[in-house]
């Protein structure tokens, strides 16, 4: 059996991870199983990685395979930037020669990048005979909704969810919003998070980075034996384009921000596109920052004035630990609403809507609008939350290893050779 994992933009990464693992996992209990017998083994899976390169910087790629310990890719489609059509054209024509050529009885893709809906679209209506047998599609991450077309995410994971064949659902609200669109339930399987799932695995690694020291964040330990102490600070992340790509709304959030900044220093690593934006509109002096230094050392904390520590965008493991530490977090990211429920800290989403539910209903997410009057008094109220929240069910490390068995069962179970896998309908 042969699986195809899709990778391409930083998000993906820590959601593919677990389920190479446990696919590698799977592979290894078939081995030693099947040992010392005489008997021929359960098939054992061949596994490819595709990078179609939509995201490509060391910052925003390559550091996070090291640091997630996922195999070199087999295949780079190299793509690059490029307008959303160019972007998706792009890793289209060439995902469709990668098909061709494997021929893989699963393709799996995850989450809801512009990477995500081009490839599932091209397995989707690819050929490989004469009686349009194609790969078993798999989206991990489906089923969320902002209902709120205007973000491009929204339309990669309808049409992404209306062509895969298998879709894995991190909440409950996922299963429901696909039953409202007519999906038959046999296809929608509630599984928990496989971003939770790396979260969890690298929880304590994460304590070995050195991010709060570079920082100066981290107090040394006294002569007295006192032990090391964390200074109080907030993290901010920042990078939809509704947010940064017009100047008066970055603005607002930046003023919406002040007193916060005022109160802890705000540590905020800056996405390639907003590092942009801060340039081309001029935003460096709001942020005390000179330009040139933001372009140096990723660690460089020299930028602080009105309390916002400027950084180059962060690896997994320091980006985490940042998470762990962190007083409150402000963000405008899906994956983060999530990971700081997990671990329990307060979060204030600075976006009019969520795809994540779960994140505000049982977790520690607040949804704080975009207008400066608004992300301030959500901060205040944050800071003072006494509630943890609570950990959504099924979050719990194990979302990889059910994927996994799913579509392993499925596939054999259905006897999905090639020329049974025509496209599905909606029931
Ligand atoms: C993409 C995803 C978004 C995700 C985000 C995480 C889509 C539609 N959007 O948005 O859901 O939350 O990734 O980062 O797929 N750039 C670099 N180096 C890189 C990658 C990008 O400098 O390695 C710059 C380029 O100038 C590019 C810009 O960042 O034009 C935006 O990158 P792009 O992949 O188009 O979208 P993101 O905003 O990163």
């Amino acid at each position: 059996m042969k699986i195809l994992t899709v990778v391409g933009a930083r998000p993906n990464f820590m959601k593919a991870a677990p389920i190479i693992a446990a696919i590698n996992e799977h592979n290894e209990r078939i081995s030693t199983k099947y040992a010392d017998r005489r008997e021929q083994p359960v098939e054992t899976t061949q596994h490819i990685l595709v990078h179609t390169g939509q995201h490509y910087d060391d910052l925003m790629s390559g550091s996070f395979f090291s640091d997630l310990k996922l195999p070199r890719p087999d295949v780079h489609l190299g793509v690059g930037s490029g307008s959303h059509a160019v972007q998706t054209a792009e890793i289209m024509k060439k995902f469709e020669e990668v098909l061709l050529r494997e021929k893989p009885d699963v393709v799996v893709v995850v989450g809801d990048v512009n990477s995500t809906l081009a490839c599932a679209l091209v397995a989707a209506k690819i050929s490989f005979d004469s009686v349009g047998s194609r790969s078993l599609i798999v989206h991990v991450e489906a089923g969320l909704r902002s209902f709120d077309r205007s973000m491009p995410e929204e339309i990669n994971r309808i049409l992404t969810d209306h062509v895969s064949d298998l879709l894995f659902v991190t909440e409950e609200s996922g299963f429901q919003n696909l039953r409202n669109e007519g999906v038959s339930p046999d296809r929608i399987h509630f599984v928990g998070n496989t971003m939770i799932d790396s979260l969890l695995a690298f929880k304590e690694k994460a304590e070995s980075s050195t991010i709060l020291e570079e920082l100066g964040l981290r107090t040394q330990a006294g002569k007295n034996g006192a032990g090391n102490s964390i200074n109080r600070y907030a993290l901010l992340t920042l990078h939809r384009p509704t947010n940064v790509d017009n100047r008066d709304a970055f603005l607002n959030i930046l003023a919406g921000l002040e007193e916060l900044a005022a109160d802890c220093p705000i540590v905020f690593p800056v996405h390639p596109r907003t590092q942009r934006r801060i340039k081309e509109f001029g935003l460096e002096s709001h942020l005390g920052m000179n330009g040139t230094k933001i372009k140096g050392d990723a660690r460089d904390s020299g930028n602080r004035r009105h309390g916002i520590i400027l950084t180059n965008p962060l690896g997994y493991l320091d980006f985490l630990c940042l998470m762990k530490h962190a007083r409150l977090v402000v963000t405008d990211s899906g994956g983060i609403q999530e990971e700081t429920t997990c671990l329990g800290i307060p979060c204030v989403t600075v976006r009019e809507n969520t795809e994540r539910p779960v994140t505000v209903e049982s977790g520690t997410n607040t949804i704080a609008g975009t207008k400066k009057e608004s992300i301030n008094d959500a901060i205040r109220r944050q800071k003072v939350r006494r509630t943890s929240g609570g950990v959504p069910k099924k979050w719990d490390g194990q979302a990889a290893t059910r994927i996994v068995d799913v579509f392993i069962r499925t596939y054999h179970e259905k006897a999905l050779s090639r020329q049974s896998l025509i496209p599905q309908t909606c029931a």
